[in-house]
């Protein structure tokens, strides 16, 4: 994909891996972000030709996908990058917490590929990137909520992956290792530089790449995870 002629929409766009995307997109030379946010923010002067323009988009807001579809209605790149952890293992994680684990991991992130697919097919195509994990591919049990949604959500995109494979949209899946946000705080494990995480998956985006391993431990074991779990037609 040339990314001096694409326009963006990131999810999530307000802190974490989401700021960081929209950063290396800036970086890229991609000329209009849109930088989604529940909340109403003001994205960072990146002190480039870029415009960055705020856009207000809870995931799980149908209405909101809706009408973010028909604001940017110029998207060519859809990056799905919103997401939400709730702690807890099976036993003890609330069926709230299951339930709001879904509504963004899964919901939303479906919601937003089924509204801009025709957006971006009507614009000459492009691309949907949905940031999965390597949790989407080996089960995480102290978080049961995030597993399941996630697994869930890898299934979707392969789902995605095959509606639209006679289309002009490419769908891709990420599947990040730890990356050191927000999300893992306090968790003790091997995290990944967000900025770094961000910049391969430009590079992924710019390769053409289906699937993107965007850190080192991604790299190590999501292939391997990933010859057992995608699905054969059965
Ligand atoms: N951190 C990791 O170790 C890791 C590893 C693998 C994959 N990932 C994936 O990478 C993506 C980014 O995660 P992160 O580490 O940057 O997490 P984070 O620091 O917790 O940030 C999550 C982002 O998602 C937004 N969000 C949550 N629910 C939303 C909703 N309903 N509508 C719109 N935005 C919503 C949050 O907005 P608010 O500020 O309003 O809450 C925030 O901007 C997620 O999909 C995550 O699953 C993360």
């Amino acid at each position: 994909m040339k990314l001096d002629k694409a326009t963006a929409l990131v999810t999530g766009a307000n802190r974490g891996l989401g700021r960081s995307i929209v950063s290396a997109l800036v970086k890229a030379g991609v000329p209009r972000i849109y930088a989604g946010a529940r909340r109403s923010f003001q994205p960072p002067d990146f002190g480039s030709k870029t415009s960055v323009l705020p856009l207000k988009l809870d995931i799980t807001d149908n209405a909101q996908v809706a009408r973010a579809a028909s604001q940017a209605s110029d998207v060519t790149l859809l990056i799905n990058n919103a997401g939400l952890l709730p702690r807890g293992g099976a036993m003890s994680v609330s069926e709230k917490d299951l339930h709001a684990a879904m509504e963004v991991n899964l919901m939303g992130t479906w919601q937003m590929a089924r509204a801009f697919a025709p957006v971006i097919e009507a614009n000459g195509g492009g691309i949907i990137v949905n940031i999965l994990s390597l949790i989407s591919l080996h089960n995480a049990p102290p978080f049961a909520a995030y597993s399941a949604a996630k697994h869930a959500s890898w299934a979707m995109t392969q789902s995605f992956q095959d509606d639209l494979a006679g289309s002009n949209v490419q769908v891709v899946a990420c599947f990040p290792g730890g990356i050191n946000t927000d999300m893992l705080a306090g968790v003790p494990a091997v995290k990944a530089n967000p900025d770094s995480v961000a910049s391969l998956i430009v590079k992924g985006i710019l390769r053409g790449d289906s699937e993107i391993f965007p850190d080192r431990v991604s790299a190590m074991q999501g292939p391997v995870l990933l010859g057992g779990g995608r699905n054969q037609g059965h």
